[in-house]
């Protein structure tokens, strides 16, 4: 764990639906699965999409009289006064004072952020130990991170998203001696390999290199992700039709098998080995039987 206790993840990218606040909940209820105590924060104060599903799983628990894992949960407002200096010397004060609480309480925190540019996101730059990017499987979602030349496919510019990571890395690395541990995940794969796929994976291999980040294994495209919002639940959640509101599936299985692929590639300060896949399938088949 890090200087003030708590491990702080970092969910983050300026494109807007790449998977962020899915991400969130998934790695807070992955560590909450495994006895860990779990903040989480959102300043996503326009689309509070984490506070609404940690909402609907607080109720998905009530409903069902199901002692399901819930993390300590944040929102912190957007301050509307007239000045935007003193707005944003509002908005850090709260969230320097809640981030100060809640560290004492948990192992981890988890921060949601927005998809675009504010202080709050620069403000949790700030304080990240592990930063996770998700994006969409697209060439465009990876121009957020870097313009790419058409033809040679080597990243030319990095974007004002990635100078602003750089700049709190370089930051914190005069602070503290360590970097901002930062890692990309692709989001919604599609399931057949097309150009588009290797295309993507090729060149964000390349932006990682210039930019010194990781690359996780990626996420699928599944509609079972939708069902879950509603519900507040995860891949992580237990296996079964009461609690997921439908019969479990192979689908979720796999998911389940990516996130926690991604859970290790993230290297976190955690004690116990990920599960094996194999033992997922046959406890889904021993559901169904
Ligand atoms: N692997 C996936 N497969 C299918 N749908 C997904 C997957 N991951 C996320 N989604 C869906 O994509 C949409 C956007 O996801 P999410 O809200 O997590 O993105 P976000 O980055 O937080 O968006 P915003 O920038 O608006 O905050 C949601 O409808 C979610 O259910
Ligand atoms: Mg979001």
């Amino acid at each position: 764990m890090t200087q003030a206790g708590a491990h702080i993840i970092a969910v983050g990218n300026e494109k807007g639906g790449s998977g962020k606040s899915t991400t969130s909940l998934h790695l807070a209820v992955y560590l909450l699965h495994q006895g860990y105590r779990v903040g989480t924060v959102d300043v996503d104060s326009r689309q509070q999409t984490l506070t609404r599903y940690v909402k609907n799983r607080r109720t998905t628990a009530q409903t069902r009289g199901r002692d399901i894992p819930l993390p300590k949960h944040l929102y912190i407002p957007t301050a509307w006064g007239d000045s935007i200096a003193e707005n944003q010397i509002a908005e850090r004060e709260i969230f320097s004072r809640s981030l100060a609480g809640l560290r004492k309480d948990v192992d981890f925190i988890i921060i949601d952020t927005p998809g675009f540019d504010c202080n709050l996101a620069r403000a949790t730059l700030e304080l990240a130990d592990t930063l996770v990017t998700p994006l969409n499987d697209s060439m465009i979602d990876l121009d957020v991170l870097a313009r790419v030349d058409d033809q040679s496919g080597e990243p030319i510019q990095t974007s004002p998203y990635s100078r602003n990571v750089q700049k709190a890395r370089a930051e914190r690395l005069q602070r503290t001696g360590s970097t901002i541990d930062w890692v990309l995940v692709r989001n919604r794969i599609a399931h057949l390999g097309s150009r588009n796929t290797s295309q993507v994976q090729q060149t964000i291999e390349k932006v990682a290199e210039r930019l010194g980040c990781r690359v996780a294994e990626g996420i699928a495209e599944r509609v079972i992700f939708r069902s879950l919002f509603t519900l507040g639940m995860t891949v992580f959640d237990p296996l079964e039709a009461d609690i997921l509101g439908s019969t479990p599936s192979m689908s979720h299985v796999n998911a389940r098998q990516e996130y926690r692929s991604l859970v290790s590639a993230l290297r976190l300060p955690v004690r116990l080995p990920v599960p094996r896949a194999d033992n997922e399938a046959k406890a889904v088949e021993r559901l169904r039987a």
